[in-house]
């Protein structure tokens, strides 16, 4: 749990930390409601602390700022000895507890383990919650299944908070329909969603596009532009593919998100910029951050919360539902999946999860005019697939070979000469296998 402390009082301040931290708890503390709310707004703090007398503001003035910010936030109010009035009055305001100075610190922790448990119950009693009320989200993100119902709970949650959200997952799990569930859910949703592919920049054109350009800045800015933050202004700006930004334009980009303000090239004056920020990634940043490839101070700025979206084949109860979806958003007419072929789909192994599912489903019913869809329809990768890491050695080899097959007729445009040539066997031989591994090439069938 992680616990921000908030207290004027120097000795006072470091006593609880020191305390709470050798109990396990992640702390930070600040000096005053200003610093505090600052500090609040950066990191998914889930207990706060707070002295209620302070010079610049009242801990309870602070505490109804950051339930603004985050209505789920606990609160334990640390009072003057003696002021039960007041410490009634604190509760009224939506502390969790109260403490009297001098504190205790046994007592402390009790109290902090009973909110701990409140935390946990309250959580699994609003999953309960959100999997009822599934169907009134802005998006059709199809997945009932425990994995899928974490995901969106967990973004539920982030959406109103001003927090920055990594979400990993595989290429199309769904990370850009997760971010823009989460601007959809959040309290700008009525801003702009801009989004950035930061894979697909050429290194000189970075700063110009995320920061934008002043006529004249460069050869070729013939008018000036605006970048992505600005676009993003009042809204979400979504850094997609935030893995493959180069090392060397990382201290742009974090100096950007620190400072919220940024200056277009060739311009003068700074703009300040108010933005959500998600981003989303394939790679395994923590890795990357190892191998000296990413920023450290960089990850920690995005990572603030982190969503995995899980693959596909990790979550297989969702695929008939995700079949149905499809089906009814490319054929016009109904369609029949019969059950050998959802059998063999849901076999299957979706390196392209469900961008990939998606795909084969739009090609089935496109090729296939009839209303029934069967396993024969499917495509070759999906009809022959088997787990490779299974079975013995010949099962093995079997399997290897089935996929060199295929993917040379791939290749060859269905052209067995071309083909045969290309592995280095004969066409009869190849004619052969086809055969023994119940290979047709389509539209000679
Ligand atoms: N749960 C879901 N329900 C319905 N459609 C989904 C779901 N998840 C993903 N999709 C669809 O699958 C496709 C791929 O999703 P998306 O583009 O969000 O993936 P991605 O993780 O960003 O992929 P990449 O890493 O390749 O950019 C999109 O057409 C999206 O609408
Ligand atoms: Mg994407």
């Amino acid at each position: 749990m992680k616990i921000l402390i908030v207290d004027d009082e120097d000795m006072q301040r470091d006593l609880l930390k020191g305390f709470l931290k050798k109990k396990g708890y992640e702390v930070s503390s600040a000096a005053n409601g200003q610093e505090a709310l600052l500090t609040f707004a950066e990191l998914p703090f889930q207990l706060v602390l707070l002295d209620h007398r302070m010079p610049d503001m009242t801990g309870d003035q602070v505490l109804a700022k950051m339930k603004a910010v985050n209505p789920l936030i606990r609160a334990i109010m640390i009072t003057a000895y003696g002021t039960v009035d007041t410490a009634v009055e604190v509760m009224k305001l939506g502390a969790d507890d109260f403490l009297e100075k001098p504190v205790d610190l046994s007592h402390l922790l009790d109290k902090i383990q009973m909110i701990e448990q409140r935390i946990m119950v309250d959580e699994e009693a609003s999953d309960v919650a959100e999997t009822l009320i599934q169907s009134d989200l802005p998006l059709r993100i199809i997945g009932d299944g425990p994995a899928m119902n974490d995901v969106l709970s967990l973004a539920r949650r982030v959406a109103p908070t001003p927090w920055t959200v990594l979400i990993r997952g595989e290429s199309g799990t769904g990370k850009e329909l997760i971010a823009r569930l989460i601007h959809l859910l959040s309290p700008v949703n009525d801003g702009p969603f801009a989004e950035v592919n930061c894979g697909a920049i050429p290194e000189n054109l970075f700063e110009s596009e995320l920061f934008g350009h002043e006529k004249g800045a460069f050869t070729g800015a013939v008018s000036s532009r605006r970048g992505r933050f600005e676009v993003a202004q009042n809204g979400t700006l979504f850094l997609d593919e935030i893995g493959e930004l180069p090392l060397n334009l990382q201290p742009k980009l974090l100096r950007a998100l620190q400072e919220k303000r940024i200056c277009r090239v060739g311009g003068e004056k700074e703009i300040s910029v108010e933005v959500r920020v998600l981003a989303a990634t394939n790679r395994d940043i923590k890795n990357l951050v190892e191998e000296g490839l990413f920023r450290e101070d960089l990850y920690y700025r995005l990572n603030v919360f982190d969503i995995e979206l899980p693959p596909l084949r990790q979550r297989k109860e969702d695929i008939p539902d995700l079949i149905a979806f499809f089906l009814e958003k490319y054929s016009p007419l109904p369609v029949t999946f019969e059950p050998d072929a959802m059998t063999t789909l849901i076999k299957y192994s979706f390196p392209g999860n469900i961008r990939e599912l998606e795909h084969i489903i739009q090609r089935t019913v496109t090729l296939n005019r009839g209303r029934v869809v069967r396993a024969a329809d499917l495509p070759p990768e999906v009809r022959f697939y088997k787990a490779t890491a299974q079975g013995n050695l010949s099962e093995r080899l079997e399997a290897v070979e089935q996929e060199m097959i295929l993917s040379a007729l791939e290749k060859s445009g269905g052209i067995q000469t071309r083909a045969a040539e290309s592995l280095g066997i004969s066409e009869r031989v190849l004619r052969y296998k086809m055969k023994k591994y119940n290979i047709e090439v389509r539209g000679q069938r």
